[in-house]
């Protein structure tokens, strides 16, 4: 990735767009942002970051579009609006004799004194500039770094432990801890609250500095956290030696996994009130697909042989060692609508198996079909930097006051929904606390009918990114702004309320709204337009995860 020129700490900032930026509009010239653009180019040069081997700081004037050429393409991330005045402090943090982060700060003229730290997502490696973008114009001093390495594969893994290290949880936590110095020298003064934002490896993240590092963050947002990572990265290893091959007796065609979809919402749709296609508590779904077999009723083209049956009940049922101990949970029922189907059962190896193959095994060769059962064995045992990321005591989280907004979509197609209240559950646990004491602190929902951090055919806008917002006029409406009001204002969340649109297209009609609840209660239609929120009731019941 080339950087916004070349400069070292020192420097003067020659341009205040990079070379290779377009400014799309000039500042307005007002005199706050002229002193702000020198505040910057001042910046520049007396910036210090420890342990660094490149440094700069470049004023952005609002709608300037930067370009990132060199950014790795698999990050697809070419280029960024950016919709505010702000100073974008860049620097390469050397982490040990062998490993180092490239690390962003982006920090807004209009500067509301609060402090971010995005996250990453899948095995990367990127900068999610559009969540720094995004946080940052909402006047949060948001940092973001590339999680010690560069693009989607796991390969920059390979033999190279400090960079796991920096991936496990060191990168965040550097980019934390640098940030908010950057952030005060910048301004003059410490940030009031911090704040963290993350989904799927950025969930992750979120939970290794609750449990290991909680002093960093007033409020942590969670989404669909990777956590169980040894085993998440098993289990999504393990669905090619169910399905097989595309041409294999197991293997379940796409097509047919609708027909899958159909019986399953035929058996579970009504369990909420409503029969919309969307399961508010899959958890109440143990789905079997036995009524499908050929010859027992369905019909051919829409019925499946034993084998397939055998391969989808084995998807929807728990990874256990041979002492029952649930290694990972079942892929819940629903995600074969929103995903599952590209990412696990397309009879491929999955790109979700990079972290087997290079970090595990130590084999870029290593033939993920020859999948056998001690590899569980094999990936836990190795656990490094407790990458796991399942401790379940956190009180010293709750204890510096911090609070915990998890959510999940529940129908997740790439990391099992179920672990999510497992973890909640440990907590309850270890902590030896009930859920109307954790409310205080840790809140958990579940998003029905999201994919995967995004998307879905519920009402999965909920604001946890800027693209995530129903309305972007309106960015109050937002997890993120959930979170917040929670810390500074100690209005905590009762639900969070997601909006479907008609098409998809934010900021257009509204299909439905919905308030999601929090665990252990789940969403029951009460009668009435099920469009509207208020006919549906967060209620008690039999939770079996
Ligand atoms: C800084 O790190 C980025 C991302 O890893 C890299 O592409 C770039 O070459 C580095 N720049 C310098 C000046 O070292
Ligand atoms: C700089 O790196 C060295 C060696 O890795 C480390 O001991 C030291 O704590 C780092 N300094 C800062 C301020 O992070
Ligand atoms: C600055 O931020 C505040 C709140 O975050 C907002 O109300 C105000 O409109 C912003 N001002 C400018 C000039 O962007
Ligand atoms: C089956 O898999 C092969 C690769 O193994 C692929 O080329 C082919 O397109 C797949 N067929 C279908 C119908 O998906
Ligand atoms: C059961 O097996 C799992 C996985 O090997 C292990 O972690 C766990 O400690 C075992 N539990 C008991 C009660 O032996």
């Amino acid at each position: 990735m080339r950087l916004s020129g070349t400069r070292v700490a020192g420097a003067v900032a020659a341009a205040a767009i990079p070379a290779n930026g377009q400014a799309l509009t000039t500042p307005a010239g007002l005199d706050d942002t002229e002193q702000f653009t020198r505040a910057c180019q001042d910046f520049a040069q007396k910036v210090q970051i420890p342990n660094s081997t490149f440094v700069a700081a470049d004023f952005i004037p609002a709608g300037t579009t930067l370009q990132f050429p060199n950014v790795d393409p698999a990050c697809s991330r070419p280029s960024q609006l950016v919709s505010v005045p702000l100073c974008r402090v860049q620097a390469n943090i050397t982490t040990s004799s062998t490993s180092g982060l490239h690390f962003e700060a982006w920090l807004p003229q209009n500067w509301t004194g609060r402090f971010l730290s995005t996250g990453n997502g899948g095995l990367g490696g990127c900068v999610q500039y559009d969540d720094v973008e995004w946080t940052a114009s909402l006047g949060f001093a948001a940092v973001a770094t590339n999680n010690g390495h560069d693009g989607m594969s796991g390969l920059p893994l390979y033999q190279k432990p400090e960079v796991v290290a920096d991936f496990a949880f060191r990168a965040v936590q550097t980019g934390v801890v640098v940030g908010k110095d950057v952030s005060k020298a910048f301004y003059g003064k410490p940030h009031t609250k911090s704040y963290y934002l993350g989904c799927s490896t950025g969930g992750r993240q979120g939970m290794k500095v609750v449990q290991d590092f909680p002093d960093l963050f007033d409020g942590v947002a969670a989404g669909a956290p990777a956590m169980n990572f040894n085993n998440l990265n098993t289990w999504s290893a393990h669905f090619l030696t169910l399905t097989g091959s595309n041409t294999s007796d197991t293997f379940v065609s796409e097509d047919l996994w609708g027909v899958v979809h159909k019986d399953m919402l035929s058996q579970c749709d009504a369990l909420d009130g409503n029969v919309d296609g969307i399961l508010e508590a899959p958890d109440l779904c143990r789905y079997k697909a036995d009524k499908l077999l050929c010859n027992h009723g369905a019909p051919a083209g829409a019925c499946l042989t034993a084998k397939q049956v055998n391969t989808v009940n084995e998807i929807f049922s728990d990874m256990k060692a041979p002492n029952g101990t649930v290694l990972y949970p079942r892929m819940q029922p629903g995600s074969e609508a929103a995903g599952a189907f590209a990412s696990y059962y397309n009879g491929q190896v999955s790109d979700k198996s990079d972290w087997i193959k290079y970090v595990v095994m130590s084999d870029p060769n290593f033939d993920l079909t020859k999948f056998t059962p001690d590899l569980w064995a094999i990936s836990d045992a190795l656990n490094p930097f407790d990458i796991a990321t399942t401790k379940a005591d956190i009180s010293a989280f709750r204890d510096r006051g911090g609070k915990l907004l998890h959510y999940h979509g529940t129908m997740d197609g790439i990391i099992s929904s179920d672990n999510s209240p497992r973890y909640y559950e440990s907590v309850r646990a270890a902590l030896k606390q009930e859920p109307a004491e954790l409310d205080a602190w840790y809140r958990f929902f579940r998003i029905s009918g999201m994919g995967h951090c995004t998307g879905g055919p519920g009402a999965h806008f909920i604001g946890n990114q800027k693209k995530q917002l129903a309305n972007p006029d309106q960015p109050d409406q937002s997890v993120l702004m959930d979170m917040v009001r929670w810390v500074e204002e100690d209005k905590a969340p009762e639900f969070l309320t997601g909006t479907a649109l008609v098409d998809n297209t934010q900021g257009g009609e509204v299909a439905f709204t919905r308030r999601h609840c929090r665990w252990p209660t789940m969403n029951k239609f009460m009668g009435g337009d099920a469009n509207s929120a208020d006919s549906w009731s967060c209620v008690a019941y039999n939770a079996t995860t």
